[in-house]
């Protein structure tokens, strides 16, 4: 246990049970009915279980089982109960799953169910298989401990998701993510009822699938790092037992360098290609002429990117028998053909291209790009499969049924947005990114409040998903890029609109932070093994008490660091093993500590003070601690400026109680210092900030100060 967590944990449980209106209990997501009793139903190790199911519902006895064994482990009680099968008929069994329909996984499948826990008896009742599922994850989460052991609250649970499609995108190509961190993140998706993972599975950096029709895809489009078809038919089998379907992403007709590495007459350019970043290969090829910049908007409207080329009938055909290849390992009805950021740079720099369109009487490359999209639908359409692409599909001759995946902030202005959600809806099924890319580092307030999502009631607007793109994450650190963020995203796309209390929300996604732990999840295990990583073996206590403050910059800035530092960008090659590489983007300290200080400007209570006292203290003295550590240690130095600037805040912090505790009244001059000192301490530096600056600051002005709504992504 975290030191500070430790001397925080016991208040900061009562601050949380205050902020609680609704009966959330340890719930992610929050269900949409919840009738609290108040008894315990004690879990012992007669703890037994009856499933009145289908008899063939292999998906149902096995997440039965599953769920009992991850009980017996959490509780660590000894169950009797070896297998529960269908000639496993226990009288007077503790959980009654009780299914009427065997049911896969599917968008629009009912997933609803109602879970009765009384004194004696749990019965869990679904009209299906998923909705059992669901369930069943909820029962896991309601187990709880006193003094006397595990118990389930008694409540009575009523549930059905909000939004049909709860996805998470996980990018494998610029980093590829292994086979088995894949199955731990879809076990984290079935935690959360997300039942789509989509999967970028191509792109510039790396084509990782293995296709037997054209093999050049993944022997040349990766450095050897590919899933193959059995490990992806594994992975499809894992993921529909836990109630998950998979849409692979193969992006197309730009972020497709990879796919040229092995069939170079694809593309509308001349090769040779290699697997690699665009900004790479642009750079390897002065002669087009495109002025080097590090503006975003310029690289964005410039850049010349290895293309497809829509004219060429060979594309055509080549991607027909791979959609029909693909289309035999991935069973769901739905591919997702990327076909974003496309400038048409690539095709204006050809001049057979140019005289095609011109033949065709096209006007300009996003007609090209319309062409493209058409063709393609067309294909996926032979091949039973719904065309999914981002908004740069999105047109008013698009097909109806074609799914828009929406990405691009409304405001941006950086980039061309392609409408509303609720205006692209009018016309074809939407889904929303937008507000949820994990991977910009923000905290998981920010998606929970998610504006595109505010006035997503609309048939048409299938839901959202979760984005994590892989710059910056690899196999070592993903998992806490994602979790227990995710969870955030999953709760607004499940939960009712009308849960949204924030403080609540960080309760509970804590709790499924210590959760995904508990079941194998490494996203509270690689942050450990990297700290030791970074004191070389050594002693790692007063470290975390730093890093356990300090988040990643917000925004684009890190990747922005990385993509333009020397030689760069390379993702493959980078170790992801900096501090800003490592440490969470919500601290779990400052949001206890944050709920610290608001009930102490509320209460003005001893205990609280006394709490938050011992918290300053402890950042006050770490830096003489550290100060050893530093020296010769090329990643920590790094953090010295901010293992300083802690300490200094946390006197600030302390000098802000004193004259509390005195009644001292704040003069300007005093004031002007402390906020001066405050607002430096708040900088990045190196990609990290320091996250309790602004409970700090509260202290010293004597109200908490409310958070941004937005950080700009820049
Ligand atoms: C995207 O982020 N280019 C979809």
């Amino acid at each position: 246990m975290k030191k500070i967590l430790f001397i925080t944990a016991l208040f900061f449980n009562q601050v949380a049970s205050n902020a609680q209106q609704v009966n959330t209990l340890n719930l992610m997501p929050v269900p949409k009915h919840v009738l609290l009793i108040d008894a315990k139903s004690r879990i012992t190790n007669k703890f037994t279980v009856l499933v009145e199911g289908i008899e063939n519902d292999t998906v149902l006895y096995k997440a039965v089982n599953r769920a009992y064994q991850a009980l017996n482990r959490k509780t660590g009680l000894v169950f009797g109960q070896q297998y529960i099968t269908t000639v496993d008929k226990t009288d007077s069994a503790s959980l009654l799953v009780v299914v009427k329909t065997k049911s896969n996984a599917g968008i629009g499948v009912d997933e609803s169910y109602s879970l009765k826990v009384n004194e004696k008896h749990i019965t869990l009742n679904a009209p299906n298989t998923i909705g059992a599922l669901r369930g069943l994850q909820t029962l896991l989460q309601l187990a709880e401990k006193d003094d006397n052991g595990y118990y389930f609250p008694c409540v009575t649970i009523d549930d059905s998701p909000r939004f049909k499609w709860r996805g998470l995108m996980i990018d494998v190509a610029r980093h590829f993510i292994s086979y088995e961190e894949m199955k731990r993140n879809i076990d984290a998706m079935a935690v959360v009822k997300m039942n789509v993972l989509h999967w970028h599975l191509t792109d510039d950096e790396g084509f990782r699938v293995e296709s037997k029709v054209f093999p050049l895809l993944q022997q040349k489009g990766s450095n050897g790092d590919y899933y193959t078809q059995a490990q992806l038919k594994e992975l499809v089998r894992y993921a529909e037992d836990r109630g998950i379907i998979i849409m692979p992403e193969f992006d197309m007709p730009g972020h497709a360098q990879s796919w040229f590495a092995g069939y170079p007459e694809l593309a509308s350019q001349p090769g040779p290609y290699r697997p690699g970043s665009r900004m790479q290969w642009q750079k390897e090829h002065p002669e087009l002429k495109i002025p080097q910049s590090t503006s975003i908007a310029d690289i964005v409207a410039n850049m010349v990117a290895p293309t497809f080329d829509p004219t060429n009938e060979k594309v055509y055909n080549f991607l027909d028998k791979f959609v029909g290849e693909m289309a035999t390992i991935f069973p769901a009805g739905y591919m997702h053909i990327g076909a974003d950021e496309n400038n048409g740079m690539a095709w204006k720099l050809n001049p057979a291209i140019m005289a095609w369109m011109k033949h065709h009487q096209m006007q300009n490359t996003d007609d090209l790009q319309r062409y493209f999209v058409q063709r393609v639908y067309g294909i996926l359409k032979k091949h039973h499969r719904q065309l999914v692409g981002w908004e740069e599909i999105y047109n008013d001759k698009l097909p109806a049924d074609a799914i828009v995946h929406k990405w691009i902030p409304t405001d941006s202005g950086m980039i061309k947005s392609y409408g509303k959600a609720s205006d692209i809806a009018m016309h074809n099924p939407v889904l929303i990114s937008e507000g949820f890319y994990l991977d910009i580092f923000l905290p998981a307030y920010i998606h929970y409040n998610n504006a595109a999502f505010a006035e997503a009631n609309i048939p048409n607007i299938l839901g959202g998903e979760a984005a994590q793109w892989t710059e910056l994450a690899d196999n070592n650190n993903i998992d806490g890029r994602i979790w227990p963020r995710a969870g955030a995203v999953a709760e607004r796309l499940w939960s009712p609109a009308s849960v949204r209390d924030v403080d609540d929300m960080y309760h509970r996604l804590f709790l499924l932070s210590d959760q995904l732990d508990e079941q194998g999840l490494n996203n509270i295990s690689n942050y450990e093994r990297a700290l030791r990583l970074l004191t070389n073996g050594g002693s790692t206590l007063h470290l975390q008490t730093l890093t356990d403050v300090l988040t990643t910059v917000k925004g684009y800035r890190k990747l922005m660091a990385a993509m333009f530092k020397p030689g760069q960008p390379v993702y493959q090659t980078t170790p992801l093993t900096a501090v800003s590489d490592i440490v969470s983007v919500d601290s779990e300290t400052k949001r206890k500590f944050r709920a610290l200080v608001k009930l102490y400007l509320e209460k003005h209570d001893k205990n609280t003070e006394d709490t938050i006292r011992a918290c300053l203290v402890t950042w006050q003295q770490n830096d003489g601690y550290l100060k050893p550590l530093f020296a010769g240690n090329k990643r920590l130095k790094e953090i010295e400026d901010h293992s300083k600037n802690l300490s200094a805040a946390a006197a600030i912090g302390l000098e802000a109680l004193d004259r509390m505790d005195k009644s001292t009244p704040n003069d300007a001059a005093w004031l002007k210092q402390q906020s001066d000192a405050l607002s430096a301490f708040k900088k990045a530096h190196n990609e990290t900030e320091i996250a309790v600056i602004p409970e700090i600051e509260a202290l010293v002005l004597q109200h908490i100060i409310a958070e941004p709504t937005s950080y700009p992504a820049f």
